[in-house]
């Protein structure tokens, strides 16, 4: 680090960019550097700081730097095709795509829908349940992002409520129970670790109290908890809502945007449990390789093969796009990639668990593959979250040029490094995040009264 942050450079871009910004892009407190390149599993920014990467840019760019033949299959589909809209001109690049993915779908998933990012897959998977069943309700889990079109912004989101439900209209049909969690209950107070399938006892009172469960069409879930900080269900909790699911005739669909192609340690995150049976499994993010933009609904012949719908985007499926991904799946299926991110989930737990004993504030450590979270207490015997700790932390850790996934106001910090991060690379991080941790925990910030006031504070 060879300056304050941001940087006198950093600082300048900012002055000049910010004249033309909206409010959000023009808030610099978050990132305070402006990057000019990345060198390997580095950033680099306009003041020659450098910052090992656990972004990748939210799981977009899986392999670090975009790979060397995933350029060039997108290069040689530039050449061939240009640009095209594949749902209206079929086209050989698309069709590779859809062979390939039909072949690694898991279970009864058969059939592709093309789509250019997670949130259009999302709205798409919706109307697909709902056309499927001819049934209005969606069940949706409390903390979990899907996007921000204003249906998904507005019904689920793991924004805070000050930057989705609080300046988007609320909207009917979507139904939400909380995210299954071991660590924090919203029924009980104090330390766990709880059973996390309470939370379909409570879908179970709803289902006698608000619902009626032939008006559901389908569940929608992370099975992973992304955005809302890294919480993998337990077994018990798959196996009981697939009970109801075959129960009442309700559609599973798996938003994989953040979890698939190998994120988790597997090709797709629900491949860490037995038995997960998907109608619905939606792809983005890693799906690119770090090419172009672009994501799929994958679905059974039940749901998609008689559809009528029609969910096509100008850029769903650009003939580039369909090689970079290609191309990202081989990456993967020749080896190599999921078992690394398998070894940096061991590396953050053997590196950070042992936090939880030394720092009151450290309430829990959690890692699925390559996406790992600490979440921040005020003390281990309350549990009380500590948004101002997490955001200390944060910028202790770019102080040592660690850059993790942070936001204002919430109290789990969280680190999405390259599947392919060697291992040095990333244990050399979580000892600087440790000595991040150290300092804040020496004089820890002031926090506010309530959590629910540090969240309506975080955007000013
Ligand atoms: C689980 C999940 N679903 C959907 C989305 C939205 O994807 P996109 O930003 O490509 O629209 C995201 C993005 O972070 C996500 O994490």
């Amino acid at each position: 680090m060879h300056t304050a942050l941001p940087g006198p450079n950093s600082q300048a871009l900012f002055e000049r960019h910010d004249r033309n910004a909206t409010g959000s892009n023009a808030d610099h407190e978050v990132y305070p550097l402006v990057q000019t390149s990345r060198r390997g599993h580095l950033i680099v920014d306009a003041d020659g700081n450098t910052f090992a990467d656990h972004l990748s840019a939210w799981g977009a760019s899986p392999f670090g730097p975009t790979p060397a033949p995933v350029k060039a299959a997108m290069d040689e589909a530039w050449a061939r095709h240009g640009m095209q809209i594949s749902g209206w001109m079929p086209n050989t690049a698309a069709y590779a795509l859809v062979d390939r993915l039909a072949h690694i779908a898991p279970g009864r998933l058969s059939r592709v829908e093309y789509s250019v990012s997670g949130t259009l897959a999302v709205e798409g998977a919706v109307k697909f349940m709902r056309e499927a069943r001819g049934r209005p309700l969606i069940i949706t889990f409390g903390g979990q992002y899907h996007g921000e079109s204003t249906y998904m912004s507005a019904g689920a989101s793991s924004d805070l409520s000050n930057v989705s439900s609080g300046r988007t209209q609320y909207v009917a049909g979507l139904v939400m129970v909380p995210y299954p969690n071991r660590f924090r209950s919203p029924f009980r107070k104090g330390p766990g670790p709880f059973d996390d399938t309470e939370v379909l006892d409570y879908l179970d009172y709803l289902l006698v109290q608000q619902i009626h469960p032939g008006q559901v069409a389908g569940v929608l879930i992370e099975p992973v908890l992304g955005e809302g900080g890294i919480h993998a269900p337990s077994q018990a909790f798959w196996d009981r809502l697939g009970q109801m699911c075959r129960r009442w005739g309700w559609l599973l669909c798996l938003d994989e945007v953040q979890t698939c192609m190998g994120r988790t340690g597997e090709m797709f995150a629900m491949q860490r449990w037995q038995g997960i049976d998907p109608d619905l499994l939606l792809l983005g993010k890693a799906f690119a390789a770090g090419g172009q933009p672009i994501a799929a609904i994958l679905g059974t012949d039940d749901v998609m093969k008689d559809s009528e719908l029609h969910l096509g985007s100008t850029y769903g499926f650009a003939p580039a796009a369909c090689a970079g991904a290609l191309a990202g799946i081989d990456l993967i299926a020749n080896g190599g990639v999921l078992e690394n991110a398998r070894l940096l989930e061991a590396v953050f737990l053997e590196e950070m668990r042992p936090l939880i004993g030394r720092f009151e504030q450290v309430g829990d450590v959690r890692a699925a593959g390559a996406m790992a979270a600490i979440e921040f207490v005020r003390s281990r015997h309350s549990h009380e979250p500590a948004p101002a700790f997490q955001f200390a932390v944060h910028q202790a850790a770019l102080r040592q040029g660690v850059l993790c996934i942070s936001q204002r106001g919430k109290w789990h910090l969280r680190l999405q490094p390259a599947l392919t991060m060697p291992e040095a690379v990333f244990r050399d991080s979580c000892r600087r995040l440790q000595a991040a941790i150290a300092g804040v925990a020496d004089s820890p910030p002031v926090e506010a009264e309530s959590v629910q006031l540090a969240a309506a504070q975080a955007s000013r």
